[in-house]
């Protein structure tokens, strides 16, 4: 196989493997906190590759100049000690690269630190728990999970906190990583400059499912996130059929332990609000496709799907079919 055909199939490999999703990298940024974070890893990049081959150079020159040649006899080469000039110059040298390193690094931690330059539209308060992320639009008025919807080019203020232990909230592509810490609220903002499905991903280890603790985030135009804030900011819909009527029952008795349908929440619940849990594309921390079928999987047993979460319920095949009727209306 030549080499550009493995390099093809290499690559194509990886967007089978990826979903051909884009690489949730931030050096694919789509903020400008990830554009200045891709900047500076790129013009490192490129010294250090100079560095590389120059000293690499050197040293293949060197080792093809002075090798053992026929004549030579046993004789140790002439030794030689110290030469001045050119350690001043390789101490130099390096000592300036450095310098030049830490003042952009310095430059960019500050413009990645700095606060947002836009006027702040949108406050979201942002929850972490083992294992999924519960999003509060606080000035909206609703409750979600998993995946956060903003507008394009809008400010997002976003507070942190955990309702048990250390994890850390980071969308690559849109921004650094902010630690979701109890008893301390941490702050961050996003603006993105493109709309778009972004992937996130909880950044510290937070026990046994913490690669299953996922974040999507959609980047929409304003006339769709306002059309997702009127849905969102509606009630639970009700039960029409006899079969919806005897889901609700279930859902509004044996669920409510845990999930609200009321999408302000104003009590506070240990699992997802489920008020429009089929406007959502995933669900169990953004890591299932919110379909029948992998929700059906869920109420049977949660453990083969997510092993250790908090979530165990004994139902019946009949109580399933009931409860998944009248969550399909929830959208
Ligand atoms: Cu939450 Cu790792």
């Amino acid at each position: 196989m030549k080499i550009c055909h493995k390099i093809a199939f290499l690559t194509g490999l990886g967007l089978v493997l990826s979903g051909c999703v884009p690489s949730p990298t931030f050096l694919n940024p789509a903020s400008s906190i990830s554009a200045h974070e891709a900047n500076l890893y790129n013009i490192i990049l490129i010294m250090a590759l100079v560095v590389f081959v120059l000293v690499e150079i050197c040293l293949v020159w060197i080792l093809i100049r002075d090798r053992k040649q026929k004549g030579d006899d046993d004789k140790p080469p002439k030794q030689i000690y110290a030469n001045t000039k050119l350690e001043i110059t390789w101490t130099v040298i390096p000592v300036l690269l450095t310098g030049v390193l830490f003042a952009m690094t310095f430059q960019t931690m500050n413009r990645v630190a700095a606060p947002a330059a836009s006027a702040t539209d949108i406050n979201v308060h942002v929850i972490g728990h083992q294992w999924w992320w519960e999003f509060v639009y606080t000035d909206l008025g609703f409750k979600t999970a998993n995946e956060l919807h903003i507008p394009v080019g809008t400010t997002v203020q976003i507070t942190l906190d955990s309702i048990d232990v250390i994890h850390s909230f980071s969308i690559p592509q849109l921004s650094g990583k902010t630690d979701a810490v109890p008893g301390q609220t941490n702050h961050m903002w996003l603006t993105a400059d493109q709309t778009g499905v972004f992937l996130g991903q909880c950044a510290e280890f937070c026990g046994i499912e913490h690669a299953l603790m996922r974040i999507k985030v959609f980047v929409d135009s304003q006339d769709d996130f306002n059309a997702w804030v009127s849905n969102q900011q509606k009630p639970a819909a009700q039960p029409q059929t006899e079969e919806e009527q005897e889901g609700f029952k279930q859902v509004t008795s044996v669920c409510a332990s845990c999930h609200s349908l009321n999408p302000e929440e104003p009590e506070k619940k240990v699992g997802p609000n489920l008020a429009h849990l089929f406007s959502r594309s995933t669900f169990a921390g953004a890591t299932y496709d919110l379909t029948e079928d992998n929700l059906r999987n869920w109420l049977h047993n949660t453990q083969p799907m997510k092993p250790g979460n908090i979530m165990n319920l004994k139902l019946t095949p009949d109580e399933i079919e009931h409860i998944l009727a009248y969550l399909k209306l929830l959208k």
